[in-house]
């Protein structure tokens, strides 16, 4: 059985329902959302209280855990630093050592943000300089997990997608303005490497059946500018891109330092599973075709379904 933590959010709810497809055995942690999704044993944990999440762990006994929970709203974290460390860190640590003890497979979820973004295109090796509290939190949480769980996976990813929860991916408040006839502002001067939540899913599930330990750069094959990016989304969506218009971060004033170019390379990965990763263009090809599936309805039923 696979145990995925975070199950309600945005990368959680498609490692679910992907692994349920898949035909897995599968069962997840929520916390205030508790989703009810066929096929997947859901439960609530607030994994702030560390013997809760060892004993639910120790309940289940899964054969792998893929650990998604974090305190991920940057500003929050700048805000709450004692907060984020208690969910970010103590609690992955909690699960790593749980995990250890039970020999279950531990696939650590980071975050490209470790980075101090000054160069773009980090390799696994480079040293990892974050520049807020969350993206510190987020390395101490992968030191703590290789420490407590020497076999772990850490993966650092970053997403777009469709959220089950009433907010919004990047993706989504991108498509969100333009439908509405805004501006969109994008910035030109940040870049990244994004990956669908859905393909980084099915990527993450079959990491789990390769014999894989150590730190994974697990993100979209192609570096591009969040401008860029917010301009392919509208294409890909028959929406006007000049709609999408050039702005910089450094204007933007957001509470947390924010690092400029956070592209990963994807090299030791794509070696690893013998395929690259997918480019924005196909991951963006998905996200549309996952709408006119239905999907986005599908998962935010799942959650209109959790109190009844
Ligand atoms: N989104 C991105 O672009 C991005 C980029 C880089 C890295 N990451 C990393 O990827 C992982 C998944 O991110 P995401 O965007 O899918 O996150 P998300 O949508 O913000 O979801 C966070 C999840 O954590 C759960 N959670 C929050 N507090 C909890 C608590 N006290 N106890 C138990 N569970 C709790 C939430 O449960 P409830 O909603 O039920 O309360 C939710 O399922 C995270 O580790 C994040 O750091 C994300």
């Amino acid at each position: 059985m696979i145990l995925v933590t975070g199950a309600s959010g945005l990368l959680g709810v498609a490692l679910v329902t992907q692994a349920v497809a898949a035909g897995r055995e599968v069962a997840g942690l929520c916390h205030q959302h508790v989703l009810r999704i066929p096929g997947v044993a859901m439960s609530g944990v607030d994994l702030r209280d560390l013997d809760a999440a060892r004993s639910t762990v120790e309940r289940l006994r899964p054969q792998s855990i893929i650990h998604c929970a974090a305190a991920t709203n940057v500003d929050w974290c700048e805000k709450f630093p004692a907060e984020a460390e208690v969910l970010n860190v103590a609690a992955a640590h909690a699960l790593a050592e749980t995990a250890a003890g039970i020999d279950a497979k531990f696939l650590h979820v980071s975050t490209d943000s470790v980075f101090d973004g000054a160069r773009g295109g980090y390799r696994e090796e480079d040293a990892a300089v974050p520049v807020n509290v969350y993206a510190r939190s987020k390395l101490r949480s992968e030191q703590e997990v290789l420490r407590a769980c020497p076999e772990a996976i850490v993966a650092r990813v970053t997403i777009h997608g469709w959220n089950a929860q009433p907010k919004f991916s990047l993706s989504e408040w991108v498509l969100s303005g333009l439908r509405a006839g805004k501006d969109v502002p994008g910035f030109t001067d940040v870049y990244f490497s994004p990956i669908l939540a859905n393909d980084l899913a099915e990527i993450l599930l079959a990491m789990l059946d390769h014999s894989l330990s150590g730190v994974y750069h697990v993100v979209g094959a192609e570096r591009t500018s969040k401008y860029e990016f917010a301009r392919s989304l509208a294409s890909a969506f028959g929406l006007d891109p000049g709609m999408v218009k050039p702005a910089l971060l450094r204007d933007a004033k957001m509470p947390a330092p924010r690092p400029l170019d956070i592209s990963l390379d994807t090299t030791k990965i794509a070696q690893a599973m013998g395929r690259k990763m997918p480019n924005v263009a196909a991951g963006l090809r998905k996200f549309h075709a996952l709408q006119e599936q239905g999907y986005p309805e599908c998962i935010k039923a799942y959650l209109a379904g959790a109190g009844s």
